[in-house]
């Protein structure tokens, strides 16, 4: 009795000590992660392995740091820790960040990535896949909400079981060397807020229509493929989804669109590159007048202007306004003070420039940095606010107009 008395006493102890020991144990650890699943880390490092990491043996700065970490051995073991790898409570890998990690090489269709089906946020751009194609196993991962893939060298169409990722709020297709048409069934995708294509080869001809039913989008980038977008003017009267970005360069539009008469919060506006003839209509000036800082109007066949052009023009913090290479004649439109870039070359307009800023009567004493103004087709650059007068001279003007517009490669 008495030994069994103590064997319990001795037991009570033993459990005591671990359980204590235990409770030290997590306390001292440094951050409690939740420990990774078997199957996901060896995932994770099967995908991995995949790729050729470009100077991932030598010190070079240019390597992927976020892998050094990743190991089955030793106390770095769980991948819930590894750098670029989070998981959730119970351990499942859900966010999975490779972003401009040198990966060169092909995701084939039977990559390891397909198995980590927790993942809700997937970002691999600035990789290099070797102009692999989105293998239609994507469409397993069904809880990603978040997809960045641009500038990563892949190639192909778009695969249609992409549009079964219903959560996606985010999709970023940029500056990759996409095919092919955009599949309708995009419009599945109702809570995606960003859609970003910009300078792929899509083709095809789409309808507005179709995007502006994707009530959550916020920014929509379709410029720079050789896409055809419809005007439809029948959906400008449904709800329509608000946009900050809209960049509709190079879509081979022949008109303003309707619909944007009713955007009061866009920030910045694309229209370059289109086919859009004739007069600027008097309600674009009036759009999203608070908002607005970035209006690109650049590369149309535009003539001149409907009825009355406010001065100065009424978007209260606009910054860049390019209004350059198309047709337009008669005076200058004088953007508002909070102007910092003015781009105007090879337009018909006609207006009379001080290049001396303390003229008190000169109507651009407007705090601009600089203003470019084209007479007929020469190209005369007039600084305001005092330095350089370079005539035509792209490079200069490249280097001063730094856009994202000004750098794209075509036009169609
Ligand atoms: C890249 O693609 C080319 C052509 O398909 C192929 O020959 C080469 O092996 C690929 N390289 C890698 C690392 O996958
Ligand atoms: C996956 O497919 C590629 C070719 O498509 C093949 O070379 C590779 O061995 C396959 N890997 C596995 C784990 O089956
Ligand atoms: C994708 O999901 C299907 C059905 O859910 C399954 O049969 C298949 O094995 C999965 N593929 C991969 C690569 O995990
Ligand atoms: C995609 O991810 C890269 C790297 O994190 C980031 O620089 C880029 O802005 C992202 N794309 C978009 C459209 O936000
Ligand atoms: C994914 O999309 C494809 C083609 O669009 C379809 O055949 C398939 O049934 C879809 N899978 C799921 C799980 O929804
Ligand atoms: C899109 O491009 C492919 C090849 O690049 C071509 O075969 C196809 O006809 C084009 N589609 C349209 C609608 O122009
Ligand atoms: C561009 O639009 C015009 C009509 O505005 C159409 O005739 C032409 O075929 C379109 N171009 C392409 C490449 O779809
Ligand atoms: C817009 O209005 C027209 C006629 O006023 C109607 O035929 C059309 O169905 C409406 N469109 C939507 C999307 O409500």
């Amino acid at each position: 009795m008495g030994s069994s008395f103590l064997c319990i006493m001795f037991m009570r102890v033993l459990f005591f000590v671990s359980l204590s020991q235990l409770i030290v144990f997590t306390h001292s650890s440094p951050s409690i992660q939740p420990l990774c699943h078997v199957d996901e880390s060896s995932a994770l490092l099967q995908f991995k392995n995949s790729f050729s990491i470009k100077g991932s043996e030598s010190s070079d700065p240019l390597a992927c740091p976020k892998v050094a970490s990743w190991t089955l051995e030793g106390q770095n073991s769980n991948c819930c820790a590894w750098d670029g790898v989070i998981c959730d409570d119970t351990g499942h890998v859900i966010e999975l960040d490779l972003s401009s990690c040198n990966l060169y090489g092909s995701i084939n269709s039977n990559s390891s990535l397909f198995h980590l089906v927790h993942l809700q946020s997937l970002n691999l751009a600035f990789n290099n896949f070797n102009y692999s194609q989105i293998p239609s196993q994507v469409g397993n991962l069904s809880r990603l909400t978040y997809l960045n893939l641009s500038s990563s060298m892949l190639s192909g169409e778009i695969p249609f079981t992409l549009m079964n990722l219903t959560k996606l709020t985010f999709l970023g297709l940029s500056s990759n060397n996409f095919q092919g048409p955009i599949p309708s069934s995009i419009v599945h995708l109702y809570n995606l807020e960003v859609l970003d294509v910009y300078n792929n080869n899509l083709n095809g001809t789409m309808e507005l229509c179709m995007f502006l039913n994707m009530k959550s989008l916020g920014m929509l980038d379709l410029s720079h493929n050789e896409l055809s977008l419809l005007i439809d003017e029948t959906c400008t009267n449904a709800t329509l989804p608000k946009f900050y970005g809209l960049d509709l360069a190079a879509c081979n539009l022949s008109e303003f669109p309707n619909f944007l008469r009713n955007q009061d919060g866009l920030q910045w506006l694309s229209l370059a590159y289109n086919n859009i003839a004739g007069h600027i209509p008097e309600w674009m000036w009036h759009i999203s007048r608070e908002s607005l800082r970035v209006m690109d109007l650049s590369f149309n066949f535009l003539t001149g202007f409907d009825g009355q052009v406010p001065i100065p023009l009424p978007w209260t913090n606009l910054a860049i306004l390019d209004l350059s290479s198309n047709q337009l004649e008669g005076s200058l439109p004088i953007p508002p003070s909070s102007t910092l870039r003015y781009n105007i070359p090879n337009n018909k307009l006609s207006a009379s420039i001080s290049e001396n800023s303390e003229d008190s009567d000169s109507p651009f004493e407007f705090g601009w940095k600089i203003v470019v103004i084209g007479y007929g087709f020469g190209t005369v650059v007039g600084v305001i606010i005092g330095h350089v007068v370079t005539a035509r001279n792209p490079d200069w003007l490249r280097k001063t107009f730094g856009m994202k517009q000004l750098g794209r490669r075509r036009r169609i």
